[in-house]
């Protein structure tokens, strides 16, 4: 009689378990492994991040506070940024970039070179990018050369830079607030990947356009919650 009460107690909580995919992170973690994690971890990408030390500086300095606040690149992951680091010297017959291209649907590209020898009004596009703002698409771009900072808004608002230079492949998800600047050396190209016909509107920060509303959902919620 107790062995049987035993048993049925075991499997009312294997049930319970089951049906709880955030109780058992073991089966969680195996069913949201896809081949964009697989290829992220292979290419072992080291992009440096750190917490934005606000100053009325020239933005294109590093805004490190002293000492540095360094912020793992897995945080930067939480966020739902995904990166690479690529061999860029050949590019157009890379497979990987070939692969990547092929698991996200990116149908589209082209080259774009920021510097002002590149744009006759330089200043005011570089200012345009710096300026806070999200996409409802992914915003995904190879560096093929030179180098530049994104800031990226974390769970609590505040901003978080990181540092991109030749061989970066990023993937900034669609309704994260961010801005992008050159560093004092003035130079990037890139390639600049889409799934669609190349959409660039940049939207203001807006609480209820849908793809915020997603974004949320699927990545602020989830870190709110493992910070408390
Ligand atoms: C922030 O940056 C400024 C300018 O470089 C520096 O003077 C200040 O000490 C930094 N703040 C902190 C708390 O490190
Ligand atoms: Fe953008």
């Amino acid at each position: 009689m107790l062995l049987f009460f035993l048993f049925l107690l075991l499997l009312l909580v294997a049930t319970v378990l089951c049906s709880f995919p955030h109780l058992n992170p073991s089966i969680a973690a195996s069913t949201s492994h896809s081949s964009t994690e697989a290829r992220m971890e292979a290419s072992k990408s080291e992009i440096q991040a750190w917490e934005y030390n606000s100053t009325d500086e020239n933005e294109k300095l590093a805004h490190k506070y002293h000492p540095n606040r360094a912020i793992p690149l897995s945080h930067v992951h939480g966020l739902g940024i995904l990166t690479w680091k690529l061999d860029v010297d050949n590019w157009e017959s890379d497979t990987e970039l070939k692969n990547i291209r092929s698991d996200r649907g990116y149908k589209y590209s082209e080259v774009i070179t920021v510097s002002r020898e590149a744009m006759v009004d330089f200043d005011a596009r570089v200012k345009g990018f710096f300026k806070e703002h999200m996409h409802s698409q992914e915003e995904s771009r190879l560096i093929l050369d030179g180098s530049g900072y994104w800031d990226i808004r974390d769970y609590d608002d505040k901003w978080i830079r990181f540092y991109v230079q030749k061989g970066d492949l990023v993937v900034l998800p669609p309704g994260m607030y961010h801005r992008f600047t050159l560093d004092t050396n003035d130079y990037i190209k890139a390639l600049l990947l889409f799934t669609e016909n190349p959409v660039r509107t940049q939207h203001q920060r807006s609480d209820d356009s849908a793809a915020r509303k997603l974004y949320v959902e699927k990545y602020l919620l989830q870190q709110r919650v493992k910070a408390q």
